[in-house]
């Protein structure tokens, strides 16, 4: 078995003296480990102690001779089989945002073709500041993977809240399994390819290049949306994400280039799909926009309709004195209705879903018209049911023409129904505009 290689790129922060540990672990586990250090990194950490660990040579300077005579930034880059961010500052991050590339390590990171594993740390109030808040959100478009900084005590003496560096056995496990992933559709549609003449694949996992869907690209999006109280709670749903994932497993067994925008769930990536993580429905809403254009979009994310309008930037607290306190809410914005009345970038064909508990559908005939859809998949999610968090559902299809209600089946089944109905309708579309 080839040796898997990553490139390491430390940021300027207080825990930039953790990647030593991270060095070691991996070099423990056969991944070889090459090192850029920014220059700010460097205050914290010495490339001497960094090159010792890791047995390959460190580097900092995106001028240096030696290196660019073969260019050494592209080559670094691809030549790894991941790229990890580890501490990722709030400047790296924005940097990546922004495609900057002022020095070797934000050159690295825009010249790269890889995977992007990021693990940032920083202090509470830049994490939750709306700026790197707009920037993570940003990188999760970009389809980079951001993971979620460690919540308790800063090196700062008062400090707590988000923004710890990730544990580094769970940056470790993160690595190891991006590493065993090959994830091309990933890549098929990140301009470095098109500028690079770099890896490039439009068919999915499982080589279905001539299935009913190839040659679209579907925009889904699944799961919950998690909307912050404080740096430690939440406001959330009971969905699970297991409807919107097998319509996008179902659509890249189609043979579709399938865009998979993910509130927080449990269960693993559907293979052969762009996998985009976010939390929040802002989030998602952005980015759903910078996912688009799609010849479909199949909104079955369960996207919370309020958020807390100031949520806590610490931890809130009870004691004795305080009363109770009361969360004010302000709506959320609505992501199928602002795609599907959004001239300029609606997907030709728009599937909204509507969760109910009663009238079911009689408030998807409501949601169909209110909503601006083409067609709402309905279905009844009272407790009782089981549908959420369960395997087996039963939808009511409802569309211009009329309702159609299918029987209970399992959910993978009323993907692929859904997804051979999209099929048949952009078939029957396309014939009758020729
Ligand atoms: C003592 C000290 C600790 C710092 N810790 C962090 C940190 O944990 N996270 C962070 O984002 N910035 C931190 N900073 C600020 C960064 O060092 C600064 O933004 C720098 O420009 C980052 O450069 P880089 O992103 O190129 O590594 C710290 C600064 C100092 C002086």
């Amino acid at each position: 078995m080839t040796q898997k290689r990553i490139v390491l790129i430390i940021g300027g922060g207080i825990a930039a003296y953790k990647c030593l540990d991270l060095i070691r672990r991996l070099g423990d586990r056969g991944i070889a480990v090459r090192a850029v250090l920014t220059r700010a990194a460097e205050q914290f950490v010495t490339p001497l102690s960094v090159g010792a660990l890791s047995n390959q040579p460190v580097f900092t300077n995106l001028f240096d001779l030696d290196s660019e005579r073969e260019i050494g930034h592209i080559r670094l880059s691809r030549e790894a089989d991941l790229i990890v961010v580890a501490p990722a500052t709030a400047d790296l991050i924005a940097k990546m945002a922004g495609g900057h590339a002022d020095d070797l390590a934000s050159t690295v990171l825009l010249a790269t073709d890889k995977p992007v594993l990021v693990a940032p740390a920083m202090n509470p109030r830049m994490w939750l500041h709306p700026a790197t808040r707009r920037n993570v959100a940003q990188l999760a478009a970009d389809g980079i993977e951001v993971l979620a900084p460690a919540v308790g005590e800063m090196a700062e003496s008062g400090e707590a809240g988000p923004g710890r560096l990730p544990e580094v056995p769970e940056i470790v496990s993160r690595i190891e399994a991006m590493l065993a992933t090959t994830q091309r559709s990933r890549w098929t549609r990140n301009p470095v390819d098109a500028v690079s003449g770099g890896e490039t694949s439009s068919s999915p996992a499982d080589g279905t290049s001539g299935g009913t869907l190839s040659g679209r690209h579907v925009l889904i999006t699944s799961g919950p949306t998690h909307e912050p109280i404080d740096p430690v709670r939440y406001i959330a749903n009971r969905s699970s994400g297991k409807q919107g994932h097998a319509i996008a497993a179902a659509a890249a067994r189609a043979g579709a280039d399938v865009t998979l925008v993910s509130g927080p769930v449990a269960i693993g990536d559907p293979p052969g799909v762009k996998v985009v993580r976010v939390e929040t429905a802002s989030e998602m809403l952005e980015a759903v926009r910078a996912a688009l254009p799609a010849d479909v979009g199949v909104f079955a994310a369960a996207v919370a309709d309020w958020r807390v309008e100031t949520p806590g930037g610490q931890k809130m607290k009870k004691t004795a004195s305080a009363a109770t306190p009361r969360l004010t809410l302000v709506e959320n914005p609505d992501i199928l209705r602002t795609i599907a009345s959004d001239r300029n970038v609606r997907p030709p064909l728009v599937v909204g879903f509507a969760a109910e508990t009663e009238n079911v559908i009689t408030h998807a005939r409501r949601k169909l018209k209110s909503k601006g859809a083409d067609w709402i998949v309905a279905n009844d999610v009272s407790p009782e049911r089981g549908v959420m968090g369960g395997d087996r559902n039963t939808v009511h299809l409802v569309s211009a023409g009329g309702v159609e209600s299918w029987p209970e089946m399992g959910k993978s089944e009323v993907a692929e129904r859904i997804v051979e109905r999209i099929a048949a309708t952009l078939r029957e579309r396309g014939a009758a505009a020729e």
